[in-house]
């Protein structure tokens, strides 16, 4: 997060469908209010009125005949109204504020997995996220085979999930990129770990950088940070 007037800490979850990222997401969450800090989290895409519809358009399995500049496009649409109605409040208002997916997604999923061209996503992302930048994000990384049985688990599949092995390769490969060309922000999870061992790997980061940040609960045990 840029904007160092916000208080908060901008925490984003990423990987595959099926990687365990909304399960981590949640269970980082419990563990953050447990700890006494304020936080709250949002999915992309979602979250706004506005987002959840777009999300509805985007994720719709009819919808075969969407192509992948509607698709960035619409994506990128429902990440501005997150930002600006949720994301921005929200770090002015809490310790820490956790995505299930943000960003990275765009650039794994219509850059790496659609191939649209990685110039407009980057500048088409940072104008979506009014340049504002997670201040740490994990990506739950899985084999595409482990992903593939967790979500045939859950049942019925959205439209992106429902596209083919080799679309779902370049994605996770997209992410290990992503992963690797930003050290400083991106922590790889092993998502074939114990979900508990997950979240103790990702509060020891979070809890090192709120003490970095002078983040603390205030003492009056309300939640409200300094
Ligand atoms: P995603 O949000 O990445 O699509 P979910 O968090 O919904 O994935 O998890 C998919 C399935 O895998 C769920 O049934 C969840 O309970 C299970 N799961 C998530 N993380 C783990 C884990 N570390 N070990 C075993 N099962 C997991
Ligand atoms: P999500 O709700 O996270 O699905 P899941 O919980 O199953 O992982 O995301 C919906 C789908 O949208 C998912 O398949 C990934 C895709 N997606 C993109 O293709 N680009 C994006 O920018 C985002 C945010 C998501």
């Amino acid at each position: 997060m840029n904007e160092k007037e916000t208080k908060g800490i901008f925490v984003t979850f990423e990987g595959i469908d099926g990687s365990g990222k909304s399960t981590q997401a949640n269970s980082l969450l419990r563990r953050v209010q447990e700890n006494g800090f304020n936080a709250v989290l949002f999915r992309e895409p979602g979250g706004t009125r506005i987002s959840e519809q777009i999300r509805q358009i985007l994720l719709n399995t009819k919808h075969t005949e969407m192509v992948a500049i509607t698709e960035v496009l619409l994506y990128s649409a429902a990440r501005a109204q997150l930002t600006e109605e949720m994301v921005i409040p929200g770090l002015h208002e809490n310790d820490i504020v956790i995505c299930d997916r943000y960003y990275d997604s765009t650039t794994a999923y219509q850059g790496y997995g659609r191939g649209i061209n990685m110039e407009f996503i980057n500048a088409l992302t940072s104008e979506a996220a009014n340049r504002i930048e997670p201040d740490l994000t994990f990506l739950v990384d899985v084999s595409v085979d482990l992903a593939e049985k967790r979500s045939s688990t859950i049942g019925k599949r959205d439209r992106i999930e429902l596209e083919s092995i080799e679309f779902k390769k370049k994605v996770i490969e997209g992410f290990r990129e992503i992963a690797e060309n930003n050290p400083n922000r991106i922590v790889i999870l092993d998502g074939s770990e114990d979900i508990e061992q997950l979240t103790d790997i990702a509060w020891n980061k979070i809890h090192t950088l709120l003490e970095k940040e002078g983040i603390e609960i205030a003492p009056e045990g309300n939640s409200e940070s300094i």
